[in-house]
């Protein structure tokens, strides 16, 4: 079996890391794609550096672009290498323009796709992302799910059981594999923060991040919290260009530190050992579930609902008064009962390895 593995944006590389690995120690032939979908360092080479990825074999260079032009570079560029490569199977993961895109190429040029993180759906036809999943799904011959909802989704639309393997949530793999060496991270010094007291924030959806109106009046809630207790932002690239040409300049306290995008290790010490995260993040939802932290999330839906179900999320909305009432509620009383969702244990990517090469056997 010859895999072509799709790497584009930040949330695809602790993905795909785990299953080059394992590829790598059932000696699966391996051709690794990035399509440059996000390209600053702090967005992609800090992540190959952290999860130990091996250098991309083939760069696709696409950049930004609206969704048409990001996608269709995608399309343009993989389309070539999968016509001279000609790999058995193509392995997308989550939910960017760039799984779309290469899930489009393969089914057209008749190649298998696999898509894993398959089946969650935020019923939100506004979210990009919900576009691309339910395309990817129904292109995809293979769908690896994270949690038992997203195949009652899957069959829903149609996709035939035969199609639907349940493996757990692989991003949790390369969590539970960095979690010790993530330990040696100086970001707290660095920042000044002590273990358990302060905010983690991340925020980069276009519906929370587009609108300046919008966003000042977030800004204006991680002030008045950084009076409880001190938020740090590592700030999307996406979110920076509004805060960058905001007019008047956003209003930010000196307990609130913003600052770049950081690597995998680096945002996993924070994420551990903050008391609470607000976030808009998919993945986030998901690694603070496991690591027991207290998760608002800013949106008025979730593809993730296990995390809300088992976990230690909650669904705040995006009115920043719900989101501060929350935050203070759990400031003053901790969360309740909470657990990790069945098979999101680390050991996802053999299982997908096991599915896989069963079938090319
Ligand atoms: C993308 C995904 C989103 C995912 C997020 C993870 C889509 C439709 N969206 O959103 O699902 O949650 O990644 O982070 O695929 N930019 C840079 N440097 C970079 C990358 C982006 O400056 O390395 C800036 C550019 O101005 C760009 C903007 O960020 O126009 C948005 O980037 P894009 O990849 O289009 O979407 P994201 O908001 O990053
Ligand atoms: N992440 C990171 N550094 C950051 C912010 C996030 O390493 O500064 C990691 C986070 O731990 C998770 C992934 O990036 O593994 C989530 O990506 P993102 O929030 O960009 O995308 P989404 O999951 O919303 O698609």
């Amino acid at each position: 079996m010859r895999a072509a593995l799709v790497v584009g944006a930040r949330p695809n590389f602790m993905k795909i890391a785990p299953l080059m690995r394992e590829f790598k120690g059932r000696n699966v032939e391996t051709l690794l794609i990035h399509t440059g979908q996000h390209y600053d360092k702090n967005m992609s080479k800090v992540f190959f550096e952290d999860l130990e990825l091996p250098e991309p074999d083939i760069y696709l260079g696409v950049g930004s672009g609206s969704h048409a032009e990001q996608t269709a570079r995608v399309m343009i560029a993989f389309e070539e290498i999968v016509l001279s490569k000609n790999p058995d199977i193509i392995i997308v993961v989550g939910d960017v323009n760039s799984t779309v895109a290469c899930s489009l190429v393969g089914a057209k040029l008749h190649v298998p796709v696999a898509h894993v993180e398959s089946g969650l759906r935020s019923f939100d036809l506004d979210m990009p992302e919900e576009i691309n999943r339910m395309v990817t799904d129904i292109l995809s011959k293979y769908c690896f799910t994270t949690s038992p909802e997203a195949e009652t989704n899957l069959r829903k639309e149609g996709v035939g059981g035969d199609r639907i393997f349940f493996v757990g949530n692989i991003m949790i793999d390369s969590l539970l594999y960095y979690m010790k060496k993530s330990e040696d991270s100086p970001i707290l010094e660095d920042l000044g923060l002590e273990k358990g007291e302060y905010i983690l924030v991340t925020l980069h959806r276009p519906s929370n991040v587009d609108s300046p109106e919008e966003l000042r009046s977030l800004f204006d809630m991680l002030n008045r919290l950084s009076g409880k207790l001190p938020v740090v932002f590592p700030v999307h690239p996406r979110t920076k260009k509004m805060i960058d040409t905001a007019n008047p300049p956003f209003k930010i306290s000196s307990d609130f530190k913003m600052i770049d995008p950081v690597g995998y290790l680096d945002f996993l010490k924070a994420m551990r050992n903050a008391k609470m995260v607000i976030t808009d993040s998919g993945g986030i939802q998901e690694e603070t579930t496991v690591l027991g932290v207290p998760c608002i999330t800013v949106r008025n839906n979730t593809e993730r609902p296990i995390t809300i179900d088992v976990g230690t999320n909650v669904l705040a909305g995006t009115d920043p008064v719900k989101v501060e009432y929350e935050a203070l509620k759990i400031l003053e009383k901790g969360i309740g009962e909470h657990g990790i969702p069945p098979l999101w244990d680390g050991k996802t990517a053999g299982r997908i390895a096991d599915v896989l090469l069963k079938y090319f056997d």
